[in-house]
C-alpha cells in the first residue's frame, strides 16, 4: 500500500470512527433525555383542587343508571380496559409498547380504589390525577368531562356496587417506545388535555344535540376533539387509525344517513358493508338507548367538517 492510499484509509476509517462515535452519542443522548423526561413527568405531582362526588352508594336508581353509563357509554369495562368484572387486566403487552396494566377496581385484594373517598373519585374522573397526585396514563378521563356530578357519582356507585374481585394490579412496565411517546408529549397526559375550568353542558338527557355533546365526549378520546379521527394516541399498535365521523362529505359522514350510522354504531357494519374493527366499541354501543344514539347523531352533524386525520 503506498503512503498515499494509507492516508486515505486512515481518512475513511477517521470519517467512520466520527460516524459511529457520534451515532452512538447520539443515542446516549437520546437515550438519556427519554429516562430523565418520562421519570420526572411521571413522578410530577399535583395538588388540584376538586369539588368531591356525592356517591349514592346502595342507592338502586343511581346503580342502575351508573351500569348503563359505564358498561353501554363510558367504556370502563371494554375488552381490553378494566374487565366485565372491573377487577383490570392487561391493557397491552408487546414491545416495544411494553406492558400497561389496568387496574382492579373493585373492593377486593389488590385493588386500587378501595380507599377512593368522593374527592379521589373526582380527581381521577375529572382531571386525570391519581390518589397519590400523579397524572393517570391511558386512561382517558378527558372523555368523562362533560358528565354531570350526578352521571360520574352513580357510575361510581356502580363501580362499588360490583363483586369484589382479588386481582393484583400490576405495575406499568412501559417499554423504551411508550417511554419516549411519554417523554416527548406525543402520547399527553389526559390532566394535559382537560381544560380543568371548563363549564360543564347542563343538558338533560334527550334525542337532542345539547346532550349529544355530552355523549360524544366518550367517542373524543379516539376520534379525537375535532372528530375527524386518524392515529389513537396511546391506542394499541395493532389498531387502525380511528375514522372520520365529522360532517365531511369526502371523508367523514356527511353523506350517510342516521340509519347508515346507527348501523356502524350498533351493529359494526359500514353502509359498502364492510366490518368494523374491534378496537371500534360497537359491542359495548349495541345497547345504548335509541335517544343516546339520536343525540349523537344529532350532535356530530352539528361540528365543522374537516378532512380525516386532522384529529
Ligand atoms: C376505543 C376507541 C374508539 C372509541 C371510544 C370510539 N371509536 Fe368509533 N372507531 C374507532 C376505530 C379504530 C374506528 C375504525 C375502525 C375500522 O376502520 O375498522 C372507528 C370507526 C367508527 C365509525 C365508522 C366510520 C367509517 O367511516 O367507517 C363510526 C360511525 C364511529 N366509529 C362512531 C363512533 C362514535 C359515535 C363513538 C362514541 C359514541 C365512537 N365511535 C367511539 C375507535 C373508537
Amino acid at each position: 500500500m503506498g503512503a498515499k492510499q494509507k492516508k486515505k484509509m486512515g481518512l475513511v476509517m477517521k470519517l467512520l470512527l466520527l460516524t459511529f462515535g457520534g451515532g452512538m452519542l447520539l443515542a446516549v443522548g437520546g437515550y438519556g433525555f427519554v429516562e430523565v423526561k418520562y421519570s420526572s413527568k411521571i413522578d410530577e405531582t399535583f395538588e388540584q383542587p376538586v369539588t368531591a362526588l356525592e356517591i349514592p352508594e346502595g342507592s338502586s336508581s343511581a346503580i342502575e343508571r351508573g351500569n348503563y353509563l359505564v358498561n353501554n357509554m363510558m367504556g370502563c369495562s371494554h375488552s381490553d380496559c378494566h374487565r366485565a368484572d372491573l377487577g383490570g387486566g392487561v391493557l397491552m403487552d408487546e414491545p416495544p409498547m411494553g406492558m400497561v396494566y389496568a387496574p382492579n377496581l373493585t373492593a377486593g385484594a389488590g385493588s386500587v380504589t378501595k380507599e377512593y373517598t368522593g374527592e379521589d373519585w373526582a380527581r381521577i374522573l375529572r382531571h386525570g390525577i391519581k390518589k397519590n397526585k400523579q397524572r393517570a396514563v391511558i386512561m382517558p378521563s378527558e372523555d368523562y368531562t362533560s358528565f354531570s356530578d350526578g352521571d360520574l357519582a352513580a357510575a361510581v356507585a356502580y363501580i362499588k356496587s360490583m363483586p369484589a374481585i382479588d386481582r393484583e394490579t400490576r405495575a406499568h412496565d412501559p417499554g423504551f417506545l411508550l417511554r419516549a411517546l411519554i417523554a416527548t408529549g406525543e402520547i399527553p397526559f389526559a390532566h394535559d388535555k382537560i381544560d380543568h375550568n371548563a363549564e360543564r353542558p347542563n343538558a338533560e338527557p334527550g334525542p337532542t344535540a345539547e346532550w349529544g355533546k355530552v355523549v360524544a365526549g366518550t367517542c373524543s378520546g379516539c376520534h379525537g376533539q375535532g372528530f375527524s379521527g386518524g392515529k389513537i394516541p396511546g391506542g394499541d399498535p395493532s389498531w387502525p387509525e380511528a375514522r372520520n365521523i365529522s360532517p365531511d362529505e369526502a371523508t367523514g359522514i356527511g353523506s350517510w344517513t342516521f340509519e347508515q350510522f346507527e348501523q356502524a354504531l350498533r351493529h359494526g357494519k359500514r353502509p359498502d358493508g364492510t366490518e368494523l374493527n374491534k378496537a371500534m366499541p360497537w359491542q359495548m354501543y349495541a345497547g345504548m338507548t335509541d335517544d343516546d344514539v339520536k343525540a349523537i347523531w344529532e350532535y356530530l352533524r352539528t361540528v365543522p367538517a374537516k378532512p380525516a386525520g386532522g384529529r
